[in-house]
Formats: structure tokens, sequence, C-alpha cells
């Protein structure tokens, strides 16, 4: 295998897994298997200690290289060709089906429909199992091979199982995946099912499911692939490498993405700090995060925290008041008790960012015009059209900056959805369904039914005229 320039030292004894938790300050050796501090109970964080290249333009263009030319299976992996940057030895088993590398989309309808004269969706639906997950799975499937560990599991809102399940079959690992029965769409259990994982579907919620993962985890025999394991953090923050080279290396002013378990924001957030430290970027974007109104337990401690706190000058809270029965038609983020809320937050006031809630109203609109740019996404992705609409108006966006949006899932993953917003079907997941009464559908502003013609040119012809 082509050796690496040696643009950026690094090398596995210089990275470690810390605990987050500042007070206790306790670390940990990369081969051990542990997903919180055993000291505290607080979340870990993988501390690469890399050394800044001399000539930033070196690495670059050796990224670049990697991708128009790929040498190996490594170099075309949009993960492993930010080898310099992640904890593995040249020689690691790498596991990878080609993820990453996705496109950076603009989109002219929404920008319009958000108040903006320009921007642009990541769309990490574009990934092998169509969503962001796999960057994440690809190191830490990886790493669950170096450990020795035979089987793998996670709770799953779908996404996740179904690129465990992938990733798992590609490493000869069985994985046993644990969903909220009911609650997950049907393509994204099909996936599952197909990658051959043994899917155990708890009659609970996703909550309950990861609960049931932290018990899991104390078991030696189990490798844990929840983004709470601190390697699917290392894959995911290549997603922020991969924007800024499609940037040209220009920051944007603003980052948008949703927000569920508050992997996703950790992991960016953790990408661009790094590239500030090694001097490949000049600032920080500032990173903001959207979550569903029914299931917004991190907006809502973002929207009492302090001017102070907002600018990183105040200790942040220790403790986030969960949300005891989430409810959002976005079922990727209905998540009430996020296990990197403190991570991802931190993120977010380091970069000035900020957290914030939208309706089912404005996510399924949302959704629909991301569509009308010919791209589309899963739901829970529109939360960041959504929300990006929403910080125009209240100035924290100017309508001139450039704002890039990561859409996480591939408008496939749920169909029923789709179908339903436009035709008229489309009924919120709230309480007042589960008293037994009937809640209101939503009504569509983009709204598209299809329409019963006769089998005739003529018919057609009419309906053709109507549109026009
Ligand atoms: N978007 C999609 C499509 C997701 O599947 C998820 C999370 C998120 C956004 C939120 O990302 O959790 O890192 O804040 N899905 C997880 C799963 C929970 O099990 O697939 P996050």
């Amino acid at each position: 295998m082509e050796k690496i320039a040696n643009a950026v030292a690094r090398t596995t004894e210089k990275a470690v897994q810390q605990c987050v938790n500042h007070a206790c300050g306790a670390s940990y050796a990369l081969r051990e298997r542990l997903y919180v501090c055993a000291k505290c109970g607080e979340t870990l964080e993988i501390e690469c200690r890399l050394t800044p290249p001399g000539d930033p333009s070196e690495i670059r263009a050796r990224w670049a290289a990697a991708r128009a030319n790929p040498k190996s299976p490594r170099d075309a992996s949009g993960v492993w060709r930010f080898l310099e940057l992640l904890p593995f030895d040249e020689d690691a088993p790498f596991v990878t089906l080609f993820e990453g590398n996705t496109p950076l989309f603009r989109a002219p309808r929404s920008a319009n429909y958000c108040g903006l004269a320009d921007l642009r969706l990541k769309h990490q639906g574009y990934n092998p199992t169509g969503s962001f997950k796999d960057t994440g799975m690809a190191s830490a499937i990886t790493q669950a091979v170096i450990s020795g560990a035979r089987t793998a599991v996670c709770a799953s809102t779908g996404n996740t199982a179904a690129s465990l399940a992938a990733y798992a079959a590609r490493a000869n690992f069985l994985a046993a995946i644990l969903l909220p029965r009911g609650q997950v769409s049907a393509a994204k259990l099909a996936q599952s099912l197909d990658y051959g994982a043994l899917v155990l579907e708890i009659d609970g919620n996703f909550d309950d499911c990861m609960r049931l993962i932290q018990e899991l985890g104390d078991d030696p025999a189990i490798y844990v692939a929840n983004s709470i394991n601190p390697f699917r953090i290392e894959g995911q923050k290549t997603v922020a490498f991969e924007l800024m080279e499609q940037c040209s290396w220009q920051v944007p002013d603003h980052v948008v993405v949703p927000g569920g378990n508050m992997g996703n924001s950790t992991a960016l957030g953790k990408g661009f700090q790094e590239l500030l430290a090694l001097g490949l970027i000049r600032r920080l974007p500032r990173l903001s995060v959207i979550q569903a109104e029914g299931a917004a337990p991190v907006a809502r401690l973002f929207a009492t925290l302090t001017a102070a706190q907002r600018a990183g000058d105040e200790e942040l809270p220790e403790k986030l008041q969960a949300v005891e029965n989430p409810k959002t038609l976005a079922t990727a983020i209905k998540i009430g008790a996020p296990v990197s809320w403190k991570k991802a937050l931190r993120a977010v006031v380091r970069s000035r960012g900020q957290v914030i809630a939208v309706t089912e109203q404005e996510i399924a609109d949302a959704k629909a015009i991301i569509g009308r740019d010919s791209i589309g996404c899963e739901p829970a992705s529109a939360t960041t059209v959504a929300g990006i609409k929403r910080l125009v108006a209240a100035g924290h966006i100017q309508p001139g900056e450039d704002v890039v949006a990561v859409l996480t899932g591939h408008m496939l993953k749920d169909p029923d959805y789709i179908s339903n917003y436009h035709r008229g079907t489309l009924v919120p997941d709230s309480a007042s369904k589960e008293a037994g009464a009937q809640a209101a559908p939503i009504r569509g502003a983009f709204q598209n039914s299809p329409a019963r013609v006769a089998a005739t040119k003529s018919a057609i012809l009419a309906a053709l005229k109507q549109r026009q």
C-alpha cells in the first residue's frame, strides 16, 4: 500500500480516549473497549494529538488526488482517504463500502424559500446505505475488528441499524439491532433484514432501546456501534473535511444539521475544530442544530441559556431534562434523551451557533421544497431547511451569508411520509392521536396529489393543461 505522505504527524499512541467531563479528566488507551468513562460515567471523545502540517496545501493536494485518482480501496473511501486525521494506523483492517464522497448541491428554490440568496445542501443520503451513518460505521466497525469483537449491537430509529447491518455483514460480524416496534420506516427495516442482521423489535421507544444498549455494552463479547462509541464520531467528522474540500477551503458562514441523538453535530463540530487547530481553516463556521418540536430537549435547554453561556463565557448546564414521550413524524429523530448532547452543545456554543426546534408543518413543507429542487431527502433531514428559514427570519443568518445544510438521509428512506404529504393524509404524531382523537392532517403548502384520469389522450391533455 502506498505510503502516506508525512504531512501531518500522527501515531495511534498520540491519540487517547478522553473523558469529556473536565473535572474528571480521565483518559484511556485506544485499545480499551469502553463507551463511557469508567470513573464518572460521562461520554468519551477521541483526542488526536495532531501536529500541524508545515504546508497545508500539500495535505490538501494529497486528499484531492486520492479522490480524483484512487489507487486503493482506502483512497476511494471518503473516510479513509483522510487517514492522517483519524486514530488508526496505516495497516489497520479498513472496512469500507466506499462511503463518503457525497455531493454538494445548489438548492435555489430552497434558498428562496428560506429568504437566502444561495443555499447549498451536502447530501449524506448518497452514502452506500442511504444515510450519513455509513461514514461513522466504517470507522466503528474497523475498530471493532481491531478489538477482536464478533458481535455488534445498536439501538436505532432505523438508519444506524441499516448501516450497522451492512458494515457488519462486510466484516463478517453478527449485527443485532434494537428497534422501537412500529416506529421505524418500512424501508429502513427492510434494509436491515436484507443485510442479514438479527432484528429485535422492542416494545418501547428509542430511548428504551438505548438504555438496553448501555446495559449490553458491559458484556465483553458485544461491541456497541451507537454514536456514544467515540470511534463512530471519528468517521463522521470526515464530513467536515470533505465539505471544506468542496468549498475550496472557503469556510461557510453557517453549517446547519438536524439533531436527534446529537452524534452528527458532535462529529461535525469536532471535524471543524480539528481543521482549525491544524491551521487548515482560519475560523469555524457557525454550527446550528435543528430538532423536531415534539422531540427537542436540547433546543429547550438552549432557550434557557444566558447570553454569557451562549457566548461560551460561563459553564454550560450539567443536566438535560429528557422529553419523556417524544413525538414527531420525522421518526429518525424521535429521541427524548440524546446521549451526545453535551459534546454537541459545546460545539454549537464554541462556534456561536444555535439549537432550535421546528414544527411538523415546517418540516413537511421544507421537505417538499427540497424535493422541488430535485434533491429530496427524508423528513429528519428537512429540519435543516425549516430551521434555516426560521434563523433567517430571526436575524441569526443574514440573507447574503454562505449557508450549507447537511441532509442526512435519502428521499426513499420514508416513502410513506412523502405519499401521505402529497395526498393530504399526513397526520401528526400527536398526543391527541394516542387519546383516540383524530388529529387533522397536515395541509402541505406544496401538495402534489396524483390525479386519476381516463385512459384517453384527451383526458391526459386536459390534465396537462390544468398544470400549465
Ligand atoms: N437524520 C437522520 C436521517 C437520522 O437517521 C438521524 C439519527 C439524525 C438525523 C440525527 O442524527 O442522532 O446524530 O443527532 N438517526 C439515529 C438512528 C438515531 O438510529 O438511525 P444524530
